[in-house]
């Protein structure tokens, strides 16, 4: 069985201390940071860039994953490889017939690639990709916000992308980003899902330790 990951997404930590927020959440047991790149174009939102994740790299040696919310992504992709992501995710809806080209860059670039897709997203859509990539990623909610809904539909998908994984024979990640509790993790589980993407869910308890045990261990 795939060990499971826990990714919390810093969206939802404080912006005015982040390198602390991330230093502590490291030492409560996160196995991956969930960086959530937004430009105000693709999504509704704008977050952060290089800038920020370069400048909060020292404070841990966790998993750097950058999950890229933007147009173009390929103009930005040295940026976000240069500032020290450890894999970067781009959207099947941003980057169109270009994706093959674009995970490519990023490999290129010696840094692991992930390709992403929306819940109305069909899973067949990355079939095409799927042996070239190091983790694949299914939206749960549409990107944008955190503390959103879990969309439920979304659970057969996940099945489905695990069998997809699995045809290739190769130890790829597929990893769950969107409206996570402690209600519905051994659901994403139980469908196959390794890597969990948690914002909400763990910035806003108290105990942040206790909350990524749980997800784990449940
Ligand atoms: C949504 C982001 C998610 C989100 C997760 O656009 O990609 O990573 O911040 O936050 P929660 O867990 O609160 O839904
Ligand atoms: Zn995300």
């Amino acid at each position: 069985m795939t060990k499971i990951k826990i990714a919390p997404s810093i969206l939802s930590a404080n912006f005015s201390r982040m390198g602390e927020e991330i230093a502590k959440i490291t030492e409560n047991g996160a196995d991956f940071i969930h960086l959530d790149v937004m430009d105000g174009s693709f999504v509704r939102n704008i977050s952060f860039g290089p800038k920020l994740i370069k400048e909060s790299r020292p404070y841990s040696k966790a998993v750097f994953d950058a999950h890229l919310m933007i147009v173009n992504p390929w103009n930005y992709i040295p940026q976000f490889a240069d500032a020290g992501a450890d894999i970067i995710t781009v959207h099947y809806e941003a980057c169109g017939d270009k994706l093959k080209e674009t995970l490519k860059m990023i490999k290129d670039l010696g840094v692991k690639c992930g390709a992403v897709i929306n819940p109305n997203t069909e899973v067949d859509k990355i079939a095409n990709v799927i042996e070239d990539i190091d983790m694949l990623l299914l939206m749960s909610v549409y990107p944008g916000f955190g503390g959103q809904k879990f969309i439920p539909e979304v659970l057969p998908k996940i099945e489905q992308a695990r069998k997809l994984i699995e045809s290739t024979g190769k130890d790829i990640d597929l990893e769950i980003d969107g409206g996570i509790t402690k209600e519905n993790v051994r659901a994403v589980k139980d469908a196959g899902a390794n890597v969990i993407v948690a914002g909400s869910t763990v910035f806003n308890e108290p105990d942040r330790a206790s909350v990524i045990k749980y997800l784990r261990e449940i």
